[in-house]
């Protein structure tokens, strides 16, 4: 096991599905419709889903088309929260809780880098995807029960406001219909 796989390991103890469950029950409550809390669960939700269509690839093409939906949604994804929501976790007093998503994404992006090499049909390529959801997972459910909610509660109404249109264009940016083709 390698540096990192054993920094990402550390950084991924196996919630229950109970507690995540709990984690995107708090958010949901939490969130408007439409709002950028609303936004990041759903972008969570495909995310979870992409995972799930690399998983159940049946052969080497189909898993390689898959990893790569995969990786533009979690680039995507991480493009927003760490160019908009991130900073503003910090400016409302959470540097620590910011920190630890940027450090989390950061290595998330160095693995699924490392992945794209692995035969897809491999058992490293498996046992290096499964490292990665549960990472994954163990990041979403951290900002769904804990990060996010604080950040609801703090930030003025204009900021939320703020918050949920620049995530959306910085998403769809790389995600959307605006993504170059
Ligand atoms: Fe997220």
């Amino acid at each position: 096991m390698s540096v990192l796989d054993r920094l990402i390991a550390a950084v991924t103890p196996p919630e229950s599905a109970e507690a995540r469950y709990e984690a995107r029950k708090k958010a949901t409550e939490a969130a408007m419709p439409g709002d950028w809390l609303d936004l990041i669960l759903q972008h969570h939700m495909d995310l979870e889903d992409a995972f799930l269509e690399v998983r159940s690839a049946g052969g080497a093409t189909a898993r390689k088309i898959a990893l790569k939906q995969l990786g533009v949604l979690l680039t995507g994804h991480a493009i927003a929260e760490e160019a908009v929501i991130y900073p503003a976790l910090a400016d409302e007093g959470e540097k620590t809780h910011a920190t630890l998503g940027y450090d989390e994404q950061a290595m998330v992006k160095v693995q699924m880098a490392l992945l794209e090499k692995l035969e897809p049909m491999s058992k490293d390529f498996t046992d290096k995807l499964e490292h990665i959801e549960g990472a994954v997972l163990h990041h979403m459910c951290a900002e769904e029960g804990n990060w996010f909610l604080d950040l609801k509660q703090t930030a003025s109404a204009e900021d939320q406001v703020k918050l949920t249109r620049r995530y959306a264009e910085e998403y769809n940016r790389y995600v959307g219909a605006d993504a170059p083709v």
